[in-house]
């Protein structure tokens, strides 16, 4: 179907979390036309369920300095350090910002000083929270009001489908399905020469996660489908205490935050023993990757489904006061954490690669940006540093902004393939893969209205919706916390097979499933979980984590690189 309505703006942010509103607030204030288009309310995504906090170096006695030097230890050799000062540096006035546009943090009521607690991988206290344990919510609030009392033209219930480009391959804009928003439902497009993709995760590609079930990748499935280099897409964090409600929990799972070690609870096992101690230096508090490992290990030792997070000691005033949201996840599943260990396990939680992009947040397309977990900044290496995350998209939606506003005040955006290239090369040479291939090629470049295949936005057949949980199986058992060649392999001769029987019944009835938003989703979600696979395979190492079984130890003699992929143009 050709789109039936058009919006014309400056700049279209696809995606309303932390990333997203920042970026949309910050251009509209330097006078650019903007409209956020985002899949559910603007409140859905990711940013509203964060619960730690943000980290940045505001405490007495700390300093960029040694934030820069946890990132980097979490990042397990791979951070791009140039994009990690940046963050470090720029977050603490980026923090300050954010508070001025109305967030509220935890604050001690005599001095007014901001409270701080530590997470995994800190060497000290710099997390500032929100609500106690909601710090996301209150971001969100704070962005959202901003964001309308600003007047910004939103865009709800909107998924995203595809890239525009002109003649010249720049980006002219997006095509999204809309449900239910009045003058502005079914298909329609928005044209602008700057798209900012700030879709969030895509935990949803695994069966127990704790993120939203609008977390599916789109945003990376759009950037390939566009001709965009992804990268480090075989990272993906498992946070390692998320409360485990049974072997067939399914979809979004309750995180019990880092914050929750960070103020002294203990990792245990069924017989009370502190089985982190004696395996890294901060025991609990060791870096994610590390702490994820240790539990899995204690669980294939004693033949346990899951370990236990003890912090009865706290009592009861404490856990109402500082973790309420914990508390009451806890107590509605019935576990009281105040007389009572809370049942843990890892779960898929966060996608340390994404749309590579330069220190400004611009793509190998020209005129696409990424901000936020969809992006692949360089700043999180093989392992995401606890509470960095909501920094960063904090930071480089600063600093797209400011590249959009000057690109719009000049009229001007280069191309800066060359500059991402050079970003790869602190952390070793980048090896540039191409990727398993869907669609027939990247969007027209002579397009500048919907591509032909607007029912299928991978040119590929549509998948079914039914075949999300398969994809969640499939991922789960051969691509999670723990992967091996085989288990890789198989993964992707199962994957192949969900696209060849789509493929087929293509062939023979002349058609696939309907257009909508749940077969669009399982659609992108297939397309990011091939990629992904194709990378953890090649890569044959252990590092981060990126945890191979059959490759345990960390090589960096030939892996201190990054894994590029791009889709290949011809469909060959
Ligand atoms: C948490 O609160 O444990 C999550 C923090 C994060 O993922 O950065």
């Amino acid at each position: 179907p050709a789109p039936g309505w058009a919006i014309e703006a400056d700049v279209v942010v696809v995606g309303s979390g932390v990333a997203g509103l920042t970026v949309a607030l910050r251009c509209a204030a330097a006078g650019a036309r903007v409209t956020v288009v985002t899949k559910a309310r603007l409140d859905d995504g990711s940013t509203r369920w964060a619960q730690g906090g943000i980290a940045a170096a505001l405490g007495e006695g700390d300093t960029p300095e040694q934030h820069l030097d946890d990132t980097l230890v979490a990042g397990a050799g791979l951070c791009d350090e140039r994009a990690v000062r940046t963050l470090v540096s720029e977050g603490p006035d980026a923090v300050r910002r954010l508070i001025a546009t109305g967030a509220r943090f935890d604050a001690d009521d005599d001095t007014g000083e901001i409270l701080l607690t530590r997470e995994g991988g800190h060497h000290r206290r710099r997390i500032a929270h929100a609500g106690g344990d909601a710090t996301g919510a209150e971001i969100s609030r704070a962005l959202v009001e901003a964001v309308r009392a600003a007047g910004i033209d939103t865009v709800e219930n909107a998924l995203v489908l595809d890239l525009l480009k002109d003649g010249a391959g720049r980006t002219a804009g997006v095509t999204l399905h809309v449900m239910g928003e009045g003058r502005r439902d079914g298909v329609g497009a928005v044209r602008a020469g700057a798209v900012v993709l700030a879709t969030g995760g895509m935990g949803q590609i695994f069966s127990a996660t704790t993120n939203p079930a609008v977390s599916t990748g789109d945003g990376v499935a759009l950037a390939l489908r566009a001709g965009a280099e992804v990268s480090d897409l075989e990272f993906v964090q498992f946070h390692p205490t998320v409360l485990w409600l049974g072997p067939e929990a399914e979809g979004q799972q309750p995180l019990v935050s880092e914050a929750v070690r960070g103020e002294g609870a203990h990792l245990v096992d069924a017989d009370g023993v502190r089985f982190m101690r004696g395996q890294h230096e901060l025991a609990e508090l060791a870096p994610r990757d590390i702490v994820a490992k240790g539990i899995m290990r204690r669980m294939r030792e004693r033949g346990a489904e899951h370990m236990y997070l003890d912090a009865r000691h706290f009592g009861a005033e404490m856990w109402e006061r500082r973790f309420p949201t914990i508390l009451a996840a806890c107590r509605t599943h019935g576990i009281d954490p105040v007389s009572e260990p809370i049942p843990v396990a890892p779960a898929a939680h966060y996608a340390s690669g994404g749309v590579r992009t330069d220190l400004r947040g611009r793509t190998t397309v020209p005129g696409l940006y990424a901000c936020g977990e969809v992006a692949c900044t360089g700043v999180h290496g093989a392992n995401r540093l606890a509470s960095n995350s909501l920094l960063e998209g904090l930071v480089f939606a600063e600093r797209i902004a400011e590249d959009i506003t000057e690109g719009i005040t000049e009229g001007v955006t280069e191309d800066i393939t060359e500059g991402i290239a050079a970003a790869a090369e602190p952390a070793g040479a980048a090896e540039r893969t191409e990727g398993p291939d869907e669609r027939t090629g990247p969007s027209d470049p002579d397009a500048t209205d919907t591509p032909d295949a607007l029912g299928s936005p991978a040119g590929a057949p549509l998948l079914a919706s039914e075949a999300r949980s398969e994809i969640q199986h499939i991922m789960t058992h051969g691509a999670g916390v723990l992967r091996s060649a085989e288990s890789l392999a198989r993964a992707a001769d199962r994957l192949d097979r969900v696209h060849d029987d789509a493929a087929a019944q293509l062939r023979r009835d002349g058609k696939t499933a309907e257009p909508g938003v749940e077969t669009w989703e399982a659609t992108n979600l297939h397309l990011v979980a091939r990629v992904l696979v194709a990378a953890a395979l090649r890569r044959e190492e252990t590092r981060g984590c990126h945890w191979r079984e059959d490759r345990p130890e960390r090589d960096d003699a030939v892996w201190r690189r990054h894994l590029l992929v791009t889709l290949r143009p011809d469909g060959a």
